[in-house]
C-alpha cells in the first residue's frame, strides 16, 4: 500500500495490522487521511448533538466505544474496537476494560459527590482516558470530545474551545497542548484546564 504516514511527538504510530485497516484504499498522504477524518468526525459531532443521553449512558463502555466508531468508522475497521497491540503512550492492551470501567465509576462518583467543578470533571476525566489510550489511533480527539460531551450533556455548559484546533497539525498550538497533557501526567491539572477553555 502507498500510504506514507508522518508521526509528530506526543502521536501513536500505527503498526501494519493496524494500517491494513483502511477502508479507503486509494488514499495515499496524510494529508488526505487526515481531511476524511475530520469528515467523519464532524458527522460524529452532528451525532452527538441529535441525541440526548443520560450521564449513566455516556459514562459506560458501551459509549465509549459506540463514539470512536461513530467518528472513525468511515476510514478505519478498527473504529470502535480496543487495541491489541502495545503502544508508546497507555496501559497494557489487556488492561484497558479494566482501566476504562474504573475510571467511569469514578467520574460518576466525582459527578454524584461534586468532588471537583464541572470543568475539571471533564478535563480529568479527558487525561486519564487518553492516557489508558483504549484504541490504536483516534485517541486524542476522541478524548477531547468525551469531554466535550460530558460538560455540555452532563453539566448543561459549554462546550470547550481547545484553542479552535483539531490538534492534528505539528504547530505552536499542539506543542502547547503536548505540554499541558504531559503536566497533566505529573498531577499538574490546571493548565490543561486552561488550554481546553483557551
Ligand atoms: N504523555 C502523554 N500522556 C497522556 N496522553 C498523551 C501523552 N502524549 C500524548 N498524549 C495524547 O495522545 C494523543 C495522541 O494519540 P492518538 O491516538 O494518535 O490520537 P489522535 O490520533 O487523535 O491525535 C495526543 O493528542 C494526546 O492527547
Ligand atoms: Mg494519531
Amino acid at each position: 500500500m502507498g500510504l506514507k504516514l508522518e508521526y509528530h511527538d506526543g502521536q501513536t504510530p500505527l503498526d501494519e495490522d493496524e494500517k491494513e485497516g483502511l477502508i479507503v484504499k486509494s488514499i495515499t498522504t496524510q494529508g488526505e487521511l487526515d481531511e476524511l477524518e475530520q469528515l467523519n468526525i464532524e458527522k460524529a459531532v452532528i451525532w452527538t448533538i441529535s441525541k440526548k443521553f443520560r450521564k449513566e449512558e455516556i459514562l459506560s463502555e458501551s459509549f465509549v466505544r459506540q463514539l470512536h466508531k461513530k467518528m472513525y468508522g468511515d476510514v478505519w475497521n478498527w473504529a470502535g474496537q480496543f487495541r491489541t497491540t502495545g503502544k508508546n503512550i497507555g496501559v497494557d492492551w489487556f488492561v484497558i476494560g479494566i482501566e476504562l470501567k474504573c475510571l467511569l465509576d469514578d467520574t460518576l462518583y466525582w459527578i454524584e459527590n461534586e468532588t471537583y467543578p464541572p470543568d475539571e470533571i471533564a478535563i480529568r476525566f479527558k487525561h486519564r482516558l487518553v492516557s489508558i489510550h483504549c484504541f490504536p489511533n483516534g485517541n486524542g480527539r476522541h478524548s477531547r470530545l468525551m469531554a466535550d460531551i460530558i460538560i455540555e450533556t452532563i453539566f448543561e455548559q459549554p462546550v470547550f474551545s481547545w484553542h479552535h484546533s483539531n490538534m492534528v497539525k505539528p504547530d505552536e498550538t499542539r506543542r502547547k497542548y503536548i505540554s499541558a497533557v504531559k503536566l497533566a501526567d505529573v498531577g499538574k491539572i490546571e493548565p490543561l484546564l486552561e488550554f481546553a477553555r483557551g
